[in-house]
């Protein structure tokens, strides 16, 4: 079950005016490159980047486990370009195997335990193309997160502006708990989040335990080297061993 921001329709239709383009999304479209290819993206929301890798002329499917945010993916313009899956990373099955699977908008992280990311792990391999490429971002631990989340916007959308209130009420361990409250005008919606935190060595393990071979990792957009006391993203390609 994800997220209620994900879940419930009227959060759900925040979100392309919350995310908007960015340089985490134009990361994932130039890894796609310029050649027609299969394309899967993980928790792929609104599909704004599998809506955008569709119009640069790849064959994409979007899965995500909430509906309400596919709904907003079929729904827009070029929706009917995508193939839109219902499902969670762990258990998709699609009879199919993909060039490039991508896991973007930190959705690795709400991946909770280590049998949640075994079995995505896993799922993604099967689904891999022989050469394909495995890439996903996941937030460094070593930045204080309790304090980054806290913060406040305003969403500009066409019903009005929508007050966003974010704030943690924890962090334990590898854990960060946070409520977003949306300040809609029929009344105040919070979604309870928990995301995972691991430390890149955890990352590397897990992806070599499920057989992958670490291809690069970035700590930001512009493919800086990751540094474990500074860099915000650990950003990873991978692949089958070659
Ligand atoms: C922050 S959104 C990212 C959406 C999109 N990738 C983007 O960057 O715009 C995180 C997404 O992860 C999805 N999600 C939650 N649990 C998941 C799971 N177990 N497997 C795959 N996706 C999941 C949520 O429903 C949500 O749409």
């Amino acid at each position: 079950m994800a997220d209620a921001h994900y879940e419930l329709p009227e959060l759900a239709e925040l979100y392309d005016v919350d995310g908007g383009w960015s340089e985490d999304r134009e990361f994932y479209l130039r890894l796609a490159g310029t050649e027609p290819i299969d394309v899967l993206e993980l928790g792929c929301g609104t599909g704004l980047i599998a809506r955008a890798m569709a119009r640069a002329g790849h064959r994409v499917t979007g899965i995500d486990p909430a509906q309400a945010m596919l709904d907003v993916g079929r729904r827009a313009s070029d929706g009917d370009r995508v193939t839109w899956v219902p499902a969670s990373a762990q258990d998709f099955q699609l009879d199919k195997r993909f060039d490039l699977i991508f896991m973007t908008g930190h959705a690795f992280q709400v991946l909770l335990d280590d049998e949640d990311i075994t079995a995505a792990l896993a799922n993604i391999r099967r689904h891999l193309a022989p050469d394909g490429t495995f890439a996903f971002e996941t937030r460094n631990p070593a930045l204080p997160w309790e304090i980054l989340f806290d913060k406040v916007d305003v969403l500009l959308t066409a019903a009005g502006p929508v007050p966003v209130e974010w704030t943690v009420l924890w962090r334990r361990g590898e854990f960060v708990r946070f409520d977003t409250r949306y300040r809609l005008a029929g009344g105040d919606r919070i979604s309870e989040s928990t995301l995972r935190f691991l430390p890149h060595d955890r990352v590397e393990n897990l992806l070599a335990d499920a057989g992958f071979e670490i291809r690069s990792v970035f700590g930001d957009w512009d493919r800086t080297a990751f540094a474990p006391e500074t860099s915000r993203e650990i950003i990873v390609v991978a692949g089958n061993p070659g």
